[in-house]
């Protein structure tokens, strides 16, 4: 699996060439125009790019505060996230020249809460295209659903280069912004080829983190992503990028099975089915569990108290919608700590929070609808763990 930038390098002129020839060229940024796959026109790596010794890092952007544009230029809060185009955006990026050639494709300009899961799916494919021709990408998203899409293409991108997603907590025009910055160490983490084989890694505010552990913390502050318990895997200063820890997927690197099992070319888009969340609380009601059912939910995980308890009525809701088939994880509201355990109709998600289960639910539904399939997938994809005694075989 392992790929040369010099020889992927010494292809591009004649692709470009041939290209060029039929008319298809020139096309630097692209927008996504609807939702199917079989469209998505990458854009060759550029010609003027094809001598250069740089990386070539796409940037696939899709709006939040990082394209926002503030009401003036101390409005940290007041603005419209996704307005500005990627492309002007890396064009006031300085010094690119230190870190990579930069090539941008256009696949949405909104906030991250206004994407379907269903637009996750086009995403994700469209990264693993970008991944045939390009040395690394960055997805810059909204920072309010960054767990999810990071941790769903996590799951999905089949290619093992790097994927940096970023974003910001103050848009692009504010003073003392961290739009830039984010955007152009992402840059830098996606070329250096540093986080092959991690998986996609989250890079905000000059901290590296694995999807799969990271959340969002603070609703305003820059440094709002946290890593709880495990922490972050290392930090950028300037040119250098410190890793101190790997994801314990990356220990699989060069194996079949450091795939995850969910390859979005084997599924229909309509095959992700509605997954909730169920937030417990003092004497909650089993309401939101008996309206996922009734919406068509075929799993809901609950973010229960402590070690992941709900309530006596939640606890019947459950027992209901089980009857029906409906497939439950459990998770903690705390913030962090392992859910062990599990039962019939019930299992146990780890140190997944409730954000990170509903996308792994999500998917695992999408191929399967056994419960003991599921429940192996949460165990093995879902529990990064590692464990020292069989490193070796
Ligand atoms: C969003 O998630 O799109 C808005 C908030 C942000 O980007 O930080």
């Amino acid at each position: 699996m392992s790929y040369s930038r010099a020889s992927r390098k010494m292809m591009i002129p004649i692709l470009a060439l041939l290209l060029l020839l039929n008319g298809m060229s020139g096309a630097f940024a692209a927008v996504s125009s609807s939702a199917s796959i079989p469209s998505v026109k990458i854009p060759p790596v550029p010609f003027a790019f094809k001598s250069s010794p740089l990386p070539n890092v796409m940037v696939i952007a899709s709006g939040g505060t990082l394209a926002g544009k503030a009401a003036d230029q101390t409005s940290f809060q007041n603005y419209k996230a996704g307005t500005y185009l990627m492309e002007d955006l890396v064009k006031q990026l300085p010094d690119k020249n230190k870190i990579a050639d930069v090539s941008v494709y256009q696949f949405g300009n909104k906030g991250s809460g206004g994407y379907t899961i269903a637009d996750l799916y086009d995403l994700s494919q469209v990264v693993d295209e970008a991944l045939k021709l390009y040395d690394g990408v960055v997805v810059t998203t909204g920072t309010d659903t960054m767990e999810e899409i990071g941790y769903f293409l996590d799951l999905t991108v089949q290619s093992e280069k790097p994927v940096v997603i970023t974003g910001a907590m103050r848009p692009w025009d504010v003073i003392g912004t961290d739009a830039p910055a984010n955007l152009y160490n992402a840059i830098k983490l996606a070329g250096s080829g540093k986080t092959t084989w991690f998986g996609t890694v989250l890079m905000l505010n000059d901290m590296i983190h694995a999807v799969r552990d990271v959340t969002k913390s603070n609703a305003h502050r820059m440094d709002t992503f946290e890593t709880p318990i495990m922490g972050a895997l290392g930090y950028i200063d300037e040119s250098e990028i410190r890793i101190y820890r790997a994801p314990a997927r990356a220990l699989k690197a060069g194996k079949e099975n450091w795939k995850t099992p969910f390859d979005l070319k084997k599924i229909a888009k309509k095959s992700l089915p509605i997954v909730g969340i169920a937030y417990n609380g003092q004497e909650m009601s089993g309401g939101a569990i008996r309206g996922f059912v009734a919406d068509g939910a075929k799993g809901i995980v609950t973010a229960g108290t402590g070690a992941g308890g709900i309530s006596s009525q939640m606890s019947e809701a459950r027992k209901e919608a089980i009857g029906k088939g409906v497939i439950f994880v459990t998770t903690t509201r705390t913030g962090s700590g392992t859910m062990y355990g599990g039962g019939e109709g019930i299992i146990a998600g780890d140190s997944l929070n409730a954000q990170h289960a509903r996308i792994l639910l999500i998917l695992a539904l999408a191929f399967s609808n056994d419960f003991n399939t599921i429940k192996g997938w949460f165990e093995g994809v879902g529990t990064q763990e590692i464990d020292g005694s069989k490193l070796a075989s």
